[in-house]
């Protein structure tokens, strides 16, 4: 985490809107560019909307990457891990590619417009662009709801649901057994388990062991918290947890089946 939920609303909101707008330039400059190569008016209209789909990439890309790396929302894994995730990567490439043929038609025109320089398109660059223009849009549309439905987890497999519930099941179980030793008054070994949420753990290495990785998303095995659990940890390590008394085995399973699912945020 670290960023605040501010940051991480401004930059989703910037991406969105982004994509609206984008979206936008792009179903101009394809309307556009039907009529563009007999008539001056539309090419200009094309070239204009042209501009404005490539200004909207910036805001449009650089939010997007910074909610993949930047950890605002949810960790790097939490996408990696997601089906839907590649699907829209996919559909991302293709849009590149679709881009080609338009920019292939229009760059060279950009290019004669800003040197007032005579704009011709000619029949087979100016067909091939509005093809690939509109076969963008088509995508546009068609990741609009990819993304949604990634946004709320769904097709993390058939039981994404319980899983989606086993990351609120590991806070319920930290806030009924790891306090008092381990809250935000006494934080032993430097591990808040109450206050922080669970996702902020997935990466965290032992305050006390710092090459022992606390959860690693997708490797419970090699997750010293669920090893203290399950008390594997070896004589090395310190002491099973719950100091106080071993954690059921159901409660365990739960912790290592959320480790192993990626680690992901409670979200009620
Ligand atoms: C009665 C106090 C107590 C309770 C309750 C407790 N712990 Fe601990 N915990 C400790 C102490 C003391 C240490 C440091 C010594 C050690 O690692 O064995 C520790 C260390 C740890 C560490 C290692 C942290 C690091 O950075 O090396 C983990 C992980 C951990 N506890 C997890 C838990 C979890 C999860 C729970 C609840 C399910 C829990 N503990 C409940 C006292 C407690």
């Amino acid at each position: 985490m670290g960023a605040g939920p501010n940051l991480a609303a401004t930059v989703a909101a910037i991406h969105l809107t982004s994509v609206v707008l984008a979206t936008a330039a792009y179903l101009v400059r394809a309307v556009a560019l039907r009529g563009a190569r007999t008539s001056p008016a539309h090419l200009a209209q094309a070239l204009a909307a042209d501009l404005w789909a490539g200004l909207l990439a910036f805001p449009l890309y650089g939010a997007g990457l910074w909610r993949l790396f930047g950890g605002l929302e949810k960790p790097l894994d939490w996408y990696t891990a997601h089906p839907l995730f590649w699907t829209k990567l996919g559909l991302i490439t293709c849009l590149m590619v679709l881009e080609l043929p338009v920019q292939v038609a229009l760059f060279p025109l950009q290019v004669a417009k800003s040197r007032r320089q005579p704009l011709v398109l000619t029949d087979a660059r100016g067909r091939l662009a509005f093809g690939a223009n509109v076969a963008g849009v088509a995508l546009m549309c068609a990741l609009v709801p990819v993304a949604a439905l990634m946004a709320r987890g769904v097709g993390r497999g058939e039981t994404s649901r319980a899983h989606g519930g086993d990351a609120c099941a590991v806070e319920a179980i930290f806030q009924a057994r790891c306090v008092p030793c381990h809250a935000t008054g006494q934080r032993l070994a430097g591990l808040d388990l109450v206050g922080a949420p669970v996702h902020s753990l997935a990466g965290r290495s032992s305050s006390q062991w710092p090459d022992e990785p606390l959860v690693s998303p997708g490797a419970p095995e090699a997750s010293l918290l669920v090893r203290k659990l399950a008390g594997t940890q070896g004589s090395a390590r310190g002491a099973r947890m719950p100091l106080a008394g071993a954690l059921e085995p159901a409660g365990v399973d739960t912790v290592a089946r959320w480790v192993r699912d990626g680690a992901r945020p409670c979200e009620r």
